[in-house]
This record gives C-alpha cells, structure tokens and sequence, in this order.
C-alpha cells in the first residue's frame, strides 16, 4: 500500500519547521520532499499538522496472558496507537511469566496475531518474578526477549543481580530494573513525607529506591552490563544515577510523565487513581527528575501503562493495587505541562519520546527520514480538550489526570506504513 501524506509539518533542529509531504510504500518512508506529486493508494491530507516519528514506549502492562479483563494485547496495542506509540516494550509481570522459551515464544504468537503496533516483550530475570531462580537468558535472547527485567519487584540480593548482568553482558543484553529493597518500604502506599502524615497512611520512603540504584551502578560497573533504571522517582536517585554516568558507568534512566507533572501535593484524599509504585514524591523531588531529564542524567520518558479495573482502585490507598494508565494521555500532557510551560522544548520532549529511547536499546527507529521505518505520528498541537477517562481505548480507566485541560491530540498513527489509528483527519 502506497499512502501520500500531504501538507505535513515537520521539525527542524533550529526549533522552526517546514512542511513536507511524505511518500510511504512497503512500511518505508520512500520520500520526503517540499511537494510530492505522485499517485497513490490513500492521500491524507495533514492539513498543516505536526508529523512526529512514531513515539516509542519502553514500559507498557499490557496485561495478557492472564488478565484480560484489565487490558490485552489488542486493547492496548489500540490504545498506543491513539496516543502516537508505534512501538511499546510488554512487561513480564503477566500470569503466565515469559520466564522461559514456550511461554515467550507464545506471547510473541499472540502479539503476532492481535497488536495493531510494534510490541516488544521483556523476559523476566528470575524464574515467575519470585527472585529465587535465573532464568534461562541465553534462550530467551535468542528467542526474541527485548531485554530483561523483573518490573513490579526490585532484585533483593546483590548475589543474584550480579548473576543476571553477567549472563544478560554476555547475551548482549540490556538489564530493566525496577528499584525496590523490600526491607525499606515497611508496607507503604504513599510517598513518606507529608502525604503520608496528612492522609495517616504508610509511607513508602525514598531510600528502597536509591539504596538499590547505588548497589546495581556498582554491579554494572563490574559486569559491564547495560543497566537501565526503570521510572526513576527520588533526587538522591537522580544524584546517583548522575554521579554513576560521571564515573562512565553503563547506566540509563526513564521517567514517567506522572513524575514529572504531578507530586505528593496531588493527593489530596485516599483516591487511588493517584497510587502508583513508585509513589508521586515531593516537590523536590519532582524538580530533580525535571533537572535531571534536562541535563540528560535521565535519558527519555516512559509511561508505565498500569491498567487496573475500577472495582479493584475504589476501596482506596490501603487496599488497591499500584498503578495508573499512560498511554493516551502522554503527548498532550507533557506537551501541555512541560512544552507549553517552557519548562522544556518541543525537540526536547520529542526526542524523549523517539530517537532517546530508540538509541538507547539501539532500535532502529524513532526517525522521520527516508529509508526510515514508516512509523511515525500526525499531531494538532492547537487542539485543546478535557481528558475524559470514559473515552479511552484502553480498558483501564485508572488515571489521576480525569477533567484536566490538555492540549497536542494525536490525529492519526501509522505503523510500519499501516494506518493503526485515524480520527479528525479526513482522507
Ligand atoms: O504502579 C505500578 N504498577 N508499578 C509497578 O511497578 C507495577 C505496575 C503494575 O503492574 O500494575
């Protein structure tokens, strides 16, 4: 299928930018040009919107196999599509656990079959997330795991990430972790500070996550490994995470949109749409994760997508388990919040959602030029609504961000040279 995209924007380095039109056959972005006149199977006029590469998702729940009723592949590939993902990296923490060669050749089937978009799975570190056995990372490499990572549990002993970052080095592959001492979190549902003082609820303290990210840079370090630190949330993790990258330790860094755009204040009740692990922290510490994206310390944004169902958030912090929807609310809030407040640049925010991520696992895509994968995302940056969680794709409906004012809507998303996802733009 051969698609002409016409009166495209794109942006230029300089921060201006110049329309285009772009010219798309077999999944490849065959020209970009000043005015392409050719025939083609599907014109679609852009009307003078934005066209961004695909955005690229390094940390999505997606739920299947095992909980279907919060989301599935489908459900959730879709949803990405509606907020200009073209490609999404699957977490493990899914009933059966890819934690060997059947299980994950069986996900990569059913991604096969069911997603609308790239879906890139992890395989699990150790044996059903329970840290007790390493899994065969050998095979799962060379079966198609993306990387390796026990997400919603941290490694608790140094003995055994040191194990995976060897085995994970010697495959060529990067380690996901997800920064957790179970020793230091004494029960908690909130951030501890004044949250948790003002709501009487258990706190969970910044230190279970640094004190981990200090042990791993140190392992890394040692192992060569490539160690990526999942949804960093506390400044002395940003401190050591900077202080790790100085020393010329292998080590990245990702941030949730919700880390950057919200902190503790923002729980006014016992409203678990607002509980996520790692917690919203404080307001210093939301400026270090600011400062730290800024300066690079943090190498690029990602969501977190963690669908739940409504019945399972309503019975409040205590009992509800952890995590919020991303995916279609990502672009317009961070474009809204942090491009339209100059707290940072468009180029900036698009890098962070394209070529960083993609560098940083060496994925070739995340680029808008010819040869190019064509996957890329057609954006109103003038359109201005209410987040209305009723109106999401995904089956997850847990969001803190219902009723806020957002502006930047993805319009339409081609994947791979497939139109995955088209609304408000006529063809
Ligand atoms: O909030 C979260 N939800 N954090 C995690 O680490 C796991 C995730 C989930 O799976 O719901």
């Amino acid at each position: 299928m051969k698609i002409l995209l016409k009166n495209a924007r794109q942006l230029r380095r300089d921060h201006e930018t110049e329309r285009c039109d772009i010219l798309i056959e077999k999944g490849e972005i065959i020209k970009i040009a000043p005015d392409i006149d050719e025939d083609a199977d599907k014109l679609i006029d852009c009307k003078h919107n934005m066209v961004f590469p695909g955005f690229i998702d390094v940390h999505v729940h997606l739920r299947e196999p095992g909980e279907e009723h919060k989301e599935t592949i489908k459900s959730g590939t879709e949803a990405a599509a509606c907020g200009g993902f073209t490609t999404i990296c699957a977490m493990p923490n899914t009933t059966p656990v890819p934690d060997n060669t059947v299980t994950l050749q069986a996900l990569l089937n059913k991604i096969d079959d069911d997603a609308c978009v790239r879906v890139l799975p992890y395989a699990s570190i150790t044996k059903n997330l329970k840290g007790e056995g390493l899994t065969d990372i050998s095979g799962l490499a060379e079966t198609g795991a993306f990387a390796f990572t026990d997400d919603g549990v941290g490694i608790q002993t140094a003995d055994f990430m040191l194990r995976a970052m060897r085995e994970a080095a010697a495959n060529g592959k990067p380690v996901v972790a997800h920064c957790e001492d179970n020793s230091l979190v004494y029960g908690g549902v909130v951030h501890n500070g004044q949250v948790s003082e003002r709501l009487g609820l258990p706190g969970v303290p910044s230190l279970c996550e640094s004190v981990q990210i200090a042990r791993d840079v140190l392992l890394a370090e040692a192992t060569g490994c490539h160690y990526h630190v999942c949804h960093v949330s506390t400044k002395e993790s940003v401190r050591v995470i900077r202080d790790a990258k100085n020393a010329g330790i292998n080590v990245t860094a990702e941030v949730t949109p919700h880390h950057l755009i919200l902190n503790e204040e923002a729980v006014k009740a016992d409203d678990a749409n607002f509980k996520m692990n790692p917690p919203l922290r404080s307001q210093a510490d939301q400026q270090a994760l600011i400062d730290g994206l800024l300066d690079g310390t943090i190498d690029f944004i990602a969501t977190d997508h963690a669908p739940h169902v409504e019945e399972e958030k309503a019975p409040g912090f205590r009992q509800a388990p952890f995590g919020i929807v991303g995916l279609e609310t990502a672009f317009p809030l961070l474009y809204t919040y942090l491009v339209k407040t100059e707290k940072t640049t468009l180029n900036d925010l698009i890098d962070w959602l394209t070529a960083k991520p993609a560098n940083t696992f060496q994925l070739p895509y995340g680029v808008l030029q010819e040869g190019a994968m064509a996957d890329l995302t057609i954006v109103d940056l003038n359109k201005s609504t209410c987040i209305d969680k009723q109106t999401f794709i995904s089956k997850g409906k847990n969001t803190p961000f219902h009723g806020w004012q957002i502006q930047g809507i993805p319009l339409a998303t081609i994947a791979e040279g497939r139109i995955v996802y088209e609304e408000g733009l006529d063809g």
